[in-house]
């Protein structure tokens, strides 16, 4: 079966510096390359479900500028719908400078642009496309009064919901409630509640429903699944990291893809896990998603 998925959110322009380790503040450090590539969570969410079979339609705002056609570029070679993308003429396209250093962890400046005047008429122009959907994947990285607003429509048409908070931010309870699965890293998880003895105890502070479920991403440990009365840790795989960057993204990508395909919440954790591993092992973003077949190998 053919997964079908809505994803509302960003696209940027990433522009990514290796370098041998991350500068410290007023230091200049020489980096060893640079790359320009399709970034932004939304998008590179989109591109990984598409990459890893889903049928995919994109919701955000590019701006009228060059780095626009990197989006176009990408989701036209990867089949992501874009109908209901909106260019929008006063801002810029958002962007991402982006730091690696030879461990393969980041840093990242993002400058939203275009991504925060996301509106309600975007969202409301694809109601159609979101009724049809099995899911509906939103993260923190656009205007964030359409976070609520795009989980509320597919709540309406009983379309489960991901609701991955990052980058990490403060979201009300009353969204929280909306979403079926949350999907925050450790750190994400302390900005939404603060400080908790544990993973499970934070992850469980989190959910709101009784069947709600939370998903707390690990890096190399994993991910722990969390529900009121349930906890899993489900353990990853051992890979020599390159660049985590995007890594996220294509674990909520694979788990859109595994739980709509109707696998059973532990395995599309683990298919979202063999996923994550194999993007870290690349440079780049959306330009490291693995293909369907090398995560079934993998896994
Ligand atoms: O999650 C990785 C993404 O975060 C990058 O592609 C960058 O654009 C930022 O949005």
């Amino acid at each position: 079966m053919t997964a079908k998925i809505v994803v509302v959110g960003s696209f940027n322009a990433d522009l990514v510096s290796y370098m041998e380790r991350m500068p410290r503040p007023g230091e200049t450090v020489h980096g060893n390359r640079f790359a320009t590539g399709a970034g932004g969570k939304g998008s590179n969410q989109a591109v990984a479900a598409a990459r890893l079979s889903a049928d995919v339609s994109f919701i955000g705002r590019l701006g009228n500028d060059v780095f626009a056609n990197l989006a176009y570029e990408i989701w036209d070679a990867e089949g992501v719908n874009h109908d209901f993308v909106n260019r929008d003429s006063e801002v810029a396209t958002g962007v991402a400078p982006i730091l690696v250093d030879s461990s393969g962890e980041n840093m990242i400046v993002v400058v939203l642009g275009a991504n925060e005047r996301l509106c309600r008429s975007d969202i409301d122009a694809a109601r159609e496309r979101i009724a049809a959907a099995h899911m509906l994947v939103v993260q923190l990285e656009v205007n964030l009064e359409m976070v609520p607003y795009a989980l509320q429509a597919a709540k309406e048409f009983g379309v489960a919901t991901i609701l991955n908070p990052a980058p990490a931010a403060p979201i009300s309870p009353e969204t929280i409630q909306l979403a079926d699965y949350l999907t925050p890293n450790e750190t994400e998880l302390e900005t939404l509640i603060g400080g908790a003895d544990d993973v499970v105890s934070a992850a469980r502070a989190l959910l709101t429903r009784d069947d709600q479920t939370a998903i707390v991403t690990l890096g190399a440990k994993g991910a722990q699944i969390v529900t009121p009365d349930d906890a899993r840790l489900v353990p990853t795989f051992a890979v020599d990291v390159v660049d985590t960057t995007g890594a996220g993204d294509t674990f909520n990508a694979a788990l859109a893809v595994g739980l709509s395909e109707g696998m059973a919440l532990e395995r599309a954790v683990r298919f979202a896990n063999a996923a994550a591993a194999l993007c870290v092992t690349k440079p780049g973003a959306a330009d490291s998603v693995p293909g369907r077949a090398d995560v079934d190998a993998l896994l």
